[in-house]
C-alpha cells in the first residue's frame, strides 16, 4: 500500500516547525483504507500516534510508533428540516474550510470559530473553542475507527464527555479509537453569539450577520496570534486554570485586576495569559523560544529551537506562574511521543 511511507521528517506537520523523523507513517485518504490497514496489522493503542493538523503538538523526539495522519475529505448533508441541518465531515478536512462552508451556507453555529488551526477530526478531542463558543455545542455524533479491532463506532455527542478543552477521547479508553468523521448539528434560524467581550465591543446593539461575525473573529485573531507560517507555534500552549473559589477570594485580595470567568461546579477559570503577562515573560526570548508580544498564553519558535528546549522553556513559564500565584497551569499543547 502506498499510504505507508517509511522515516519521514515531521517539520511540515507541525506548526511549531520541529524537525524529528517518524519511523511509519500511514496517510488516511479514506476510512476503509485506515480499517484495512488496522485490520492487516496487530496494533496496540500504544504504537499508534494520530496527528491532524498538527496545529496542537509538540515533537521532542523521534517518533517510534506508527504516526497516522488523517487526510480524508468531504463535507456533506445528510439529513435536514426547517430548523436544522445534519452535516458529515471527513476528519482530514480543515476546520476553518469547513467554517467558511457553513458561513456561505448561513448555517449557524461555527461561525465564531473562524481561523482556528488544525483539522475538522482533532476539534472533538479537544474540543476546541473561542469567542464565547466551544464545538461540543454543534457536535451531534463523532465516527471512529477502533484500533484494537479495526471496527467502526459512534458516539453521540453526551457519550462523549466535552469539557473545557478535554474529551472522552483524550481518556485512555477514549485513545483506542481514531476519529474518522463528525456529524454537527447546524441552526438555519440566526443565533449570533456575541457575549465574549470582544465581539460585544464590535456589535454593541447584538446584532450581526454570519458573515460579519467570521470577519470580526479572524480580525480580532490576527490582531493577537500569530500567523504559524511566518512565526511556528502551536496557539494556546497552556489551558486557563480553574481554581476554588475559595482559592480565588484569597487571590484577589492580593492581586485585584484578576480576569476571571465563572467555571463549572461554581469554580472560577483565570486567564493564563494574564498570569504569565504578569510574571513579565510576555515577549521575553531564550535559545530561539519566546513568548508572542501580544498574547503571553503563545509560545513561538524563533526558528531553531527544538522541542525539548521549547519545553523546558514552557517549564519555567509554568514554575514562575506557580511561585507569584501558587496556580498550576496545564498544558494544552500535546508533548509526543
Ligand atoms: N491577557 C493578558 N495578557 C495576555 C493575554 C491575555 O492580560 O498576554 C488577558 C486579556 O486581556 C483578557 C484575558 O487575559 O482579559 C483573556 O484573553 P483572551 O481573550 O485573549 O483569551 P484567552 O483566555 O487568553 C482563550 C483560548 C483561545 C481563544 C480565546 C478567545 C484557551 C487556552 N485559549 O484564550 O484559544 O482564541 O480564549 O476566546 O482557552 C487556543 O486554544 O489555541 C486558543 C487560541
Amino acid at each position: 500500500m502506498t499510504n505507508l511511507f517509511q522515516k519521514i521528517s515531521l517539520k511540515e506537520y507541525n506548526t511549531f516547525g520541529i524537525d524529528v523523523e517518524a519511523l511509519y507513517s500511514f496517510f488516511c485518504y479514506d476510512e476503509k483504507d485506515l480499517i484495512s490497514f488496522l485490520r492487516q496489522n496487530k496494533i496496540k493503542k500504544s504504537d499508534i500516534c494520530v496527528i491532524g493538523g498538527g496545529s496542537n503538538i509538540l515533537p521532542v523526539k523521534n517518533i517510534n510508533d506508527i504516526l497516522v495522519l488523517m487526510r480524508n475529505k468531504g463535507i456533506k448533508i445528510i439529513e435536514e428540516n426547517k430548523n436544522d441541518v445534519f452535516v458529515k465531515v471527513e476528519a482530514g478536512e480543515i476546520w476553518d474550510d469547513f467554517v467558511d462552508w457553513c458561513v456561505r451556507k448561513e448555517f449557524w453555529g461555527t461561525e465564531n470559530l473562524s481561523s482556528i488551526p488544525g483539522t475538522v477530526g482533532a476539534a472533538p478531542v479537544q474540543n476546541i473553542g473561542a469567542y464565547g463558543a466551544e464545538v461540543k455545542n454543534v457536535i451531534y455524533k463523532v465516527n471512529t475507527v477502533d484500533t484494537r479491532n479495526g471496527k467502526t463506532e459512534s458516539f453521540r455527542n453526551e457519550q462523549c464527555d466535552f469539557g473545557y478543552r478535554n474529551s472522552f477521547f483524550k481518556s485512555e479508553e477514549g485513545k483506542n479509537f481514531i476519529v474518522t468523521s463528525v456529524i454537527f448539528k447546524l441552526s438555519k434560524n440566526p443565533e449570533p453569539d456575541l457575549s465574549y467581550g470582544s465581539l460585544k465591543n464590535k456589535f454593541p446593539d447584538n446584532k450581526a450577520k454570519i458573515e460579519e461575525i467570521r470577519k470580526a473573529v479572524t480580525e480580532i485573531r490576527k490582531s493577537k496570534l500569530p500567523d504559524p507560517k511566518i512565526l511556528p507555534n502551536a496557539g494556546s500552549f497552556f489551558k486557563n486554570p480553574v481554581i476554588s473559589e475559595a482559592k480565588f477570594t484569597k487571590l484577589r485580595k492580593k492581586f485585584p485586576g484578576l480576569v476571571y470567568y465563572p467555571a463549572e461546579d461554581g469554580k472560577i477559570k483565570l486567564a493564563a495569559g494574564q498570569l504569565i503577562d504578569l510574571c513579565g515573560w510576555k515577549g521575553k526570548q531564550e535559545n530561539g523560544a519566546g513568548v508572542h508580544d501580544k498574547q503571553a498564553l503563545v509560545i513561538v519558535n524563533y526558528g531553531n529551537a527544538d522541542g525539548n528546549t521549547i519545553l523546558e522553556f514552557s517549564k519555567k513559564i509554568q514554575q514562575s506562574v506557580y511561585d507569584k500565584f501558587g496556580v498550576l497551569i496545564e498544558r494544552e499543547v500535546r508533548v509526543l511521543p
